[in-house]
């Protein structure tokens, strides 16, 4: 079978190839084995890739935090998941055609889920959703502004804020999107820039920010600041410049703002599995009802590895980069 092997930190399309390795055999007691249909490429693939991330496993390794499969074989005692069933696999190393894991570890997905949403079920959405809910107790007519709106966790923050009527400033790096995540209904829009603060006033009227949501880090992070009340909160979870977060001491000493962090593995780890199941089960049916959705922009095949390592680093891309390893879906 195929699999992407990692075999140095560097520049990742260098890094990786497709690789010819032993298949994973039948499934023992207490597992699964499933094809693996589609994976994306996130940017914190691209991370562990550059060797940047926090997990930085000996090399060769396999990269891949999410994919969708299908179920091929169960071993003795599985009883949650059938062959033929799709499911979503909270453990890593899915960049290849076939995994053999721990029955405990996959979450069947709701029946009639698109596969190309179903491949990006397991982090994004979730981490949308938590994003709202765990950081800081939101109101409906709360507003909450937010950088890199137009990625894939942006657009899942607008519909979901939207749903519970929160209101979205949404930061991008280029006024072309406005129309478009209007449309999926953010509140404001505006381009990221030294006057962002100025520019935000216009839209909220005044009306204090209370949690700022900051993937892109560096300078970027004390714009948002800016943008945000008294007490506030900006929670970092990401870092598109690969910088670390900075915040003025006028804002965290004058303004009682707070810098918090959010990654999801922390947030779902303080859940039991059963509240996991549910968050998935929930999400899986807006994304089956087309409630929530992230665009693609290509599907590679698992053979042009390095060309979609390389495309999912491009800028201004109108959706992610996602793999078939076992053909088109
Ligand atoms: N902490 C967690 O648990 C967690 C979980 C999921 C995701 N994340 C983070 O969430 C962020 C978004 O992930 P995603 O999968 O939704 O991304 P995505 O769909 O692949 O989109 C990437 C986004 O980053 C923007 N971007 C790229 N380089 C940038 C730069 N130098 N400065 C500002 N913006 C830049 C792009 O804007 P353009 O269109 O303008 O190029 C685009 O909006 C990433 O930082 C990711 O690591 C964190």
């Amino acid at each position: 079978m195929k699999q992407v092997l990692l075999e140095r930190y560097g520049q990742p399309e260098d890094g990786v190839r497709c690789a010819e390795v032993a298949d994973v055999g039948a499934p023992g007691a207490g597992e699964v084995v499933f094809d693996v249909l589609a994976f994306p490429i996130n940017p914190a693939d691209i991370s562990m890739c550059r060797g940047n991330y926090r997990l930085k496993p000996a090399l060769p390794a396999t990269p891949g935090a999410e994919c969708v499969g299908r179920v091929t074989a169960v071993g003795a005692g599985v009883s949650h998941v059938e062959p033929g069933e799709l499911v979503i696999n909270l453990q890593r190393e899915n960049w290849t055609q076939r995994r053999r894991v721990k029955s405990e570890d996959v979450i069947p997905v709701p029946p009639g889920l698109e596969l190309r949403q179903a491949a990006m079920l397991r982090i994004n959405p979730p981490t949308a959703l938590l994003l709202l809910t765990d950081i800081v107790a939101l109101k409906s007519g709360d507003w909450v502004i937010q950088n890199v709106a137009n990625s894939a966790v942006g657009r899942l923050v607008i519909r979901l804020a939207r749903a519970r009527g929160v209101k979205t400033l949404n930061v991008v790096r280029r006024e072309t999107l406005f129309g478009e995540l209007k449309t999926l209904g953010a509140d404001a829009c505006v381009v990221d820039g030294a006057d962002l603060g100025e520019a935000v006033k216009a839209h909220t009227r005044g009306a204090p920010i209370r949690l700022g949501l900051d993937a892109v880090s560096g300078q970027a992070t004390a714009r948002l600041s800016a943008c945000v009340g008294e007490r506030g909160v900006i929670c970092n979870y990401g870092s598109m410049t690969g910088e670390d977060p900075v915040m003025s001491r006028n804002a965290l000493i004058s303004g009682g703002q707070t810098l918090v962090g959010f990654i999801l593995g922390r947030a779902l780890g303080t859940r039991s599995l059963d509240q996991i199941r549910t968050i998935y089960a929930d999400l899986g049916e807006q994304v089956r009802k087309g409630i929530l959705s992230a665009p693609v922009e290509k599907i590679y095949p698992i053979e042009e590895i390095k060309a979609a390592v390389a495309h999912a680093q491009r800028g201004e891309r109108s959706g992610k980069i996602l793999v078939a390893p076992n053909g088109p879906v």
